[in-house]
């Protein structure tokens, strides 16, 4: 039977679940971004931190975690997706547009003026996979100090520069998609119809 997807706020409970969702999700960059970047997962402390403040979102089947996206208020006015993972068992399912589109949506009603994030230039489901849900990029002589702070340590971390690029979607009621504003439910293929 299809499973039933949601996305909510993360609970508590939902935070050991969301290592593994990351490690699988990094292999879909296999051979794009190093090893060592593939193998780092968000920590138990940064995690639990975000679900407190309410940075932090996942993407559920049948209640059970599958996908998650995190947020940090990087700078004033501004909120930055800084992790977003779907489990590659429930990718292409629409899970990671409703992801992104909710963090939209609760950045419009906190009143934060953009929603950036960095993600690589030349991956189909990176930069294109942005740009269709109103992100645009931000050419590097506009980046603000807490952004180019952004760019800086994934450099340190092993990341090309060259293939990475910082986007921004303002957060404007009018920028949403007038469907599934609110996308707490939705429908969609499930993993055993495909
Ligand atoms: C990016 C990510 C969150 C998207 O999640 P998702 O649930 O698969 O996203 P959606 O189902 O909403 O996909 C939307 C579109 O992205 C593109 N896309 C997603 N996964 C793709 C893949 N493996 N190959 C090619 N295109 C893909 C497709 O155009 C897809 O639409 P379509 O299925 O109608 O063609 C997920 O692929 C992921 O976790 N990737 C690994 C980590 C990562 O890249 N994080 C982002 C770095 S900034």
């Amino acid at each position: 039977m299809m499973p039933r997807y949601t996305v909510a706020s993360a609970r508590p409970d939902d935070l050991t679940h969301l290592p593994a969702i990351e490690l699988a999700a990094a292999r879909l960059l296999a051979g794009v971004a190093p090893d060592s970047v593939l193998n780092e997962t968000t920590s138990l402390d940064v995690l639990q931190k975000a679900q407190r403040e309410g940075h932090l979102w996942v993407a559920l089947a049948n209640d059970v975690p599958v996908g998650f996206a995190q947020v940090e208020a990087i700078e004033r006015g501004g909120v930055h997706l800084e992790e977003i993972d779907v489990h590659p068992e429930y990718g292409r399912r629409g899970l990671g547009t409703q992801l992104v589109l909710h963090v939209c949506e609760w950045a419009v009603r906190k009143g934060y003026r953009r929603v950036t994030l960095t993600t690589f230039r030349d991956v189909s489901w990176n930069m294109p996979f942005y740009a269709r849900l109103g992100f645009a990029v931000v050419p590097p002589a506009q980046l603000s100090q807490a952004l180019r702070a952004v760019v800086e340590d994934e450099a340190r971390r092993g990341l090309d520069p060259s293939r990475r690029v910082v986007m921004a979607r303002p957060s404007t009621r009018a920028c949403l998609p007038s469907s599934n504003r609110t996308g707490t439910h939705f429908g969609g293929a499930g993993p055993d119809s495909q």
